[in-house]
């Protein structure tokens, strides 16, 4: 990655009699970073920062988020734009490559992906091992780990032509995975890939067909999935990105950074949200209950949150949550699901939370999440398949990033400071004085 660091000025700072002169450079978007690169070796001191909420940890060109006016850009495109006009592996080209694609690059990006869907055939093999009722997310953290063990021809990352290998047989791979763990936990026959079709179209077919009859896939469903995975493809360093980053800047294999990553997001505040909203929602079950409910969420001794509500760089309505409204609108339209109850719910519960001080003083709007469980729920997913989805999308910004940071030639690896507090240095007691 070529630098886009632009100098916007000098910060000093001195402590202890020691001065430090740290360099500001501006982005493209977004607040000035101060360089602190040199501060440890100027001050003696490291800076705190438990959680990054004031530090970036890379330089990035693909993604950027606007918090405050709730904005979204891959590649300086809006989100809206993208979901409502191209699809997924042309967003997916963007993501890794920094434009959209012309036909030809379009015609072959498509043509390197859909060759690489089936999966070695040995690698069903991990399936059977897993008890029937693991969870797909404990499934997908150990077979996309497991592929480093079967495509050793693009795991050396110095090579530039074995990591393009390996970003297009982890995005062609996962939804091949990902359905095999979901037949996997219904006891149904794996379903092949069929090239034929578009990449979620395809996912769709070998989730929901089965050898015994035709599976007639729905175009407003796999347009809506669609949208979904899009919506999901990347969003700057969050925590399993920066997990992927982590992991890869060690050196290690993309496989298994990947795998890292899935671990990552498995998380309830991060990509298990959208089980969890959608849990909450049928917890409160009808429209009655839900100001008990909002007053539990306002108790802090309660420890209950919104699910769904909330977001550490959002502080207005997170722009995937628009389009995801109007998807899951129009699922439950094609479906011909009027009166879903749980929807009901999540439309009294949106309007409280907007007109109530509480959520409107800590600007707490909608996530992405509070809609998506509805929709993927509608759409025929378990909930315990809500997060696998989300990984499957978010594989390709992973991806994106990693390339991005195997590329930055001040990539080093990642090796945070620490605040030590625990007991000063002392002597080994012989367990008989203790
Ligand atoms: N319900 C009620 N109160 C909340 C909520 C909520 N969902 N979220 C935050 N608050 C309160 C919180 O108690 C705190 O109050 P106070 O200032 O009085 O202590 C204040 O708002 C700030 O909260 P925070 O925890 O410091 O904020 P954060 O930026 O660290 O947390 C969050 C962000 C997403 C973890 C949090 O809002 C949350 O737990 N939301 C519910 C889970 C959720 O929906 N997660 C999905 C995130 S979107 C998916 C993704 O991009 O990965």
């Amino acid at each position: 990655m070529e630098t886009k660091l632009k100098p916007a000025g000098r910060m000093q700072i001195t402590y202890d009699g020691k001065t430090s002169e740290l360099p500001v450079f501006s982005g493209t978007h977004g607040p000035n970073v101060v360089d602190i690169r040199s501060f440890y070796k100027n001050t003696g001191c490291f800076t705190f920062d438990p959680g990054f909420t004031s530090t970036a940890s890379c330089e990035s060109q693909i993604t950027f988020i606007d918090g405050d006016e709730g904005v979204l850009l891959y590649r300086g495109y809006p989100i809206e734009e993208l979901a409502e006009r191209s699809d997924f592996l042309e967003v997916a080209y963007l993501l890794l490559h920094g434009e959209l694609p012309n036909k030809a690059q379009q015609a072959e990006f498509n043509h390197a992906i859909t060759m690489h869907t089936m999966v070695h055939e040995q690698l069903k093999r991990f399936y059977n091992g897993f008890r029937s009722d693991a969870h797909p997310m404990a499934i997908m953290v150990g077979v996309v780990g497991a592929l480093s063990a079967f495509y050793h021809d693009s795991t050396d990352i110095t090579d530039p032509k074995q990591r393009v290998i390996a970003s297009h047989r982890l995005i062609a791979k996962i939804p091949t995975l990902a359905a095999m763990a979901y037949k996997y936990s219904i006891g149904q026959p794996f379903v092949f890939p069929q090239n034929r079709l578009s990449y979620t179209a395809n996912f769709m077919n070998m989730c929901f067909a089965v050898p015994a009859e035709e599976y007639k896939l729905n175009p407003v469903l796999v347009d809506a999935l669609d949208k979904i995975f899009i919506l999901h493809m990347d969003h700057e360093q969050n925590a399993s990105t920066s997990t992927v980053r982590l992991a890869g800047s060690s050196g290690a294999n993309p496989f298994a950074c990947i795998a890292a990553g899935i671990a990552s997001l498995w998380g309830p505040s991060h990509g298990g949200a959208n089980e969890a909203a959608l849990n909450m929602l049928e917890e409160i079950g009808t429209v009655d209950r839900i100001p008990h409910y909002i007053a539990k969420a306002k108790d802090k001794d309660s420890g209950f949150r919104l699910m769904g509500f909330g977001h550490r760089v959002y502080k207005n309505y997170d722009p995937r949550g628009k389009v995801m409204r109007k998807a899951c609108h129009d699922v439950l339209g094609a479906l011909g699901i009027k009166n879903d109850p749980l929807l009901d719910v999540a439309l009294e519960l949106e309007r409280i939370a907007l007109s109530d001080s509480y959520f409107i003083e800590k600007k707490l709007y909608p996530n992405i999440d509070f809609y998506s469980g509805i929709t993927l729920k509608a759409l025929g997913f378990p909930k315990s398949m809500f997060t696998v989805l989300f990984a499957l999308a978010r594989t390709v910004g992973w991806i994106a990033q990693w390339t991005e940071m195997l590329e930055d030639d001040s990539q080093k690896i990642g090796r945070p400071r620490q605040l030590y507090t625990g007991t000063a240095r002392r002597a080994y007691k012989p367990i008989d004085r203790r």
